[in-house]
């Protein structure tokens, strides 16, 4: 698919974590693309994550819940949208075991939703047309010690009902293509890293306690093992398998990059701690171990080699330094960190950590 051609592409949950620098790479590198960012704006959605692309000529927002199909039908018909980058879900493994049946109307419902009225809009007319639907590692459930890393090929095996919504709305992009020929790719990444991640997540929400002295709760004994990208990585990568990668094919996108909870922790403090001219080891008595995660899968780890084989991707930045400059970020935007730790998160904060 050529990237020089005028196109208007959706991005869903433009306005959370990856889906803000997925939006700010495509508004910045194509300005003769449209770029119309959907977001209902949940605790997760944050428009100042994209204040310095808001008044952007190629830029628009709005409004709306991808669980509302006439909302999707409209928006797709009015705006000649040919292109989508799915990325609107509930996001959070704690808050799926809380409230499950949320996260099968938004990422199984919401997909299907959005599929229907990509196939309805476009109506076999799939020349120049593309969705591309954003998942997770998550979908092929848990790898022992030393096991090979998850492949395209590895067979889906959810644990938690965030990966059970996420590996559903897999299959039914897949059902898309297979059944009505509607132009899809699919990616799956491992856990990402970087500016705008909602403070839940374990490295902004122990960058944001190692600050406030606050304890840095590590659940079961911290030897869980997540394989780390920057989010800006991760962008490039979309950015490349939407406009190159083949039709209907799955690519798996990860930093080969894993690490322990407990060595990222450790990291982090003396990372923080370093930044704030403390001496070393000072917030190691803040590292508490805590009730451990139900359905807790030990260890991620992404096989990255069609992406790079096919489409020369690789991620660009080490671990050292984006975690350094992702540090120095959330010590820059103390504002930002304090905007959206207030009210319903405070509440959230409490119901989830309260008794653990
Ligand atoms: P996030 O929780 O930060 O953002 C999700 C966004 O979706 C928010 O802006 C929210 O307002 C919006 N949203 C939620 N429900 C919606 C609805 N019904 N209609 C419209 N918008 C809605 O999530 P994230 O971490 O940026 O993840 C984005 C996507 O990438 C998700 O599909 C996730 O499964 C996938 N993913 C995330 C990671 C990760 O490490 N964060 C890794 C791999 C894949
Ligand atoms: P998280 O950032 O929630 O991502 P995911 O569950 O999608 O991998 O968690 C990353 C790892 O850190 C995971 O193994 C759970 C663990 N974790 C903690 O130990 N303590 C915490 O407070 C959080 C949020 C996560």
């Amino acid at each position: 698919m050529a990237d020089s051609q005028q196109r208007c592409i959706l991005v869903t949950g433009g306005a959370g974590f990856i889906g803000s620098h997925v939006v700010r790479h495509f508004v910045r590198k194509y300005p003769h693309y449209r770029i119309i960012n959907v977001d209902q704006l949940t605790y997760a959605g944050n428009l100042e994550n994209l204040a310095d692309v808001q008044d952007a000529p190629n830029y628009c927002f709005v409004r709306g819940d991808v669980g509302d199909l006439e909302t999707m039908r409209s928006l797709l018909r009015e705006q000649k949208v040919d292109g989508i980058i799915h990325l609107a879900a509930e996001s959070h493994v704690d808050r799926s075991i809380c409230d499950p049946l949320l996260f099968a109307r938004t990422n199984v419902m919401g997909t299907l939703n959005l599929l229907q009225a990509a196939r309805e809009c476009w109506s076999g007319q799939w020349e120049g047309r593309r969705f591309h639907h954003v998942s997770t590692d998550e979908v092929y459930g848990a790898l022992e010690p030393g096991e090979a890393a998850f492949s395209e090929t590895t067979p889906y095996s959810p644990h938690s009902p965030y990966s059970a919504s996420k590996a559903s709305s897999d299959h039914f992009v897949r059902a898309y293509h297979d059944t009505y020929g509607l132009p899809v790719v699919l990616t799956n990444c491992s856990n990402n890293y970087g500016p705008y991640q909602f403070p839940e997540k374990l490295i902004p929400l122990c960058i944001h306690n190692i600050c406030e002295e606050k304890p840095l709760p590590i659940y079961g004994n911290g030897e869980n093992v997540r394989d780390w990208l920057h989010v800006q990585d991760h962008a490039q990568a979309i950015d490349e398998v939407f406009h190159r990668g083949r039709d209907g094919e799955s690519y798996n996108i990860g930093g080969g990059n894993e690490w322990r909870n407990i060595d990222i922790v450790r990291k982090l403090i003396r990372l923080v701690d370093e930044e704030l001219g403390r001496p070393v080891g000072y917030s190691d008595r803040l590292i508490t171990f805590v009730a451990d995660r139900a359905g807790h899968d030990l260890r991620y780890a992404i096989n990255a080699e069609k992406l790079r084989r096919e489409l020369g991707w690789v991620p660009q930045r080490s671990f050292e330094t984006g975690l350094r400059e992702t540090v120095k970020w959330y010590m820059e935007h103390a504002d930002w960190v304090r905007n959206v730790t207030s009210g319903a998160y405070e509440r959230y904060y409490a119901e989830m950590y309260g008794d653990r």
